[in-house]
């Protein structure tokens, strides 16, 4: 049993280079589809087993594919404009992304923000619209995808050089990359952490940092900005309480608590409006110094 991995049924249509398996009654594992082609629906949809199967040695192979896949459909929902798909898809690739950070599909992360920035990089309505769909199910991938398209907004308003864009749109879309590390009920619960488990929520900025940095994939400015994300700039941040962050984290972190104020919405916390959401944010740049005052403006700017 250990020897095969069962796969999602809504995927399977993607997988062409790994042959495909079912459980027969007697336990063994049976053929389903060769290697090199397409399950046809058309032709098999009543004969179709309840569960299938990939081989563990063709793991590395099925997820590359599946990624390949993934934006080969990402590419044809955003030329549809069908923005409730690019979103699920999306959550799709990060989710597979950042379940595996040491296999291909991570560092295939820059080629999905390519796709993004083709379709919607001078497209200020649809990134608005982008960040407005909620993955209600999936408040972690929504937030990664949130994040990115304003992000990818407040790099559009400033000019931003396209090399400089794509690397802050890809930090944002993976800088919570650390929380796939902790126990999913400190990160997905609605109610109020208590002290512990807050303690170990933070670690979360290290933790992003660490994995991103190991898989030697990107600039070191992008693990530089997943640790720094929640420090601030009067030290009253996590983790190390330093007053001195490099611009891609504190833009990274202010669009963070942005989104997390307007869209997380929390047992013991509602979620607010954006105009109260910056009149919040406002009273910690000005009177608490914890956000940079330029960045601010220029991002109250893109999302008015
Ligand atoms: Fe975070
Ligand atoms: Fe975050």
């Amino acid at each position: 049993m250990d020897d095969f991995i069962l796969i999602k049924e809504s995927q399977i249509h993607y997988y062409q280079a790994v042959p495909l398996y079912y459980k027969a009654d007697n336990g063994d594992f049976v053929l389903y589809k060769p290697k090199g082609q397409r399950i046809n629906f058309s032709q098999e949809a009543r004969t179709r087993p309840a569960q299938t199967y990939i081989h563990k040695d063709d793991n590395q192979v099925a997820i590359t594919e599946l990624q390949k896949s993934f934006n080969t459909h990402l590419h044809q929902c955003l030329r549809a404009k069908d923005l409730p798909k690019v979103k699920s898809i999306l959550g799709d690739i990060v989710k597979e992304a950042m379940t595996h950070p040491f296999d291909p599909p991570f560092k295939e992360l820059p080629e999905t923000i390519d796709i993004v920035f083709e379709g919607y990089q001078n497209n200020t309505p649809l990134l608005k619209n982008l960040a407005e769909t909620s993955l209600k199910n999936r408040p972690t991938m929504d937030h990664a995808i949130n994040t990115m398209a304003m992000t990818m907004l407040y790099c559009n308003h400033c000019k931003l050089s396209t090399e400089d864009s794509r690397r802050l749109a890809l930090t944002t879309l993976i800088h919570d990359i650390g929380k796939t590390r902790l126990d999913s009920n400190i990160v997905i619960t609605n109610r109020k952490l208590t002290n512990p488990e807050f303690t170990e929520y933070k670690t979360h900025a290290a933790i992003g940092h660490d994995i991103v940095k190991e898989t030697k994939a990107f600039d070191p400015s992008v693990s530089r900005a997943i640790l720094e994300h929640h420090e601030r700039l009067d030290g009253s941040g996590y983790p190390r309480g330093i007053a001195h962050l490099s611009f891609e984290a504190q833009l990274i972190g202010l669009i963070d608590s942005y989104e997390y104020l307007t869209h997380q919405e929390k047992a013991h916390r509602k979620t607010k409006t954006p105009f109260e959401t910056l009149n919040f944010i406002k009273n910690e740049v000005i009177c608490e110094g914890k956000y940079n005052k330029t960045i601010f403006k220029e991002l109250c700017t893109c999302l008015s």
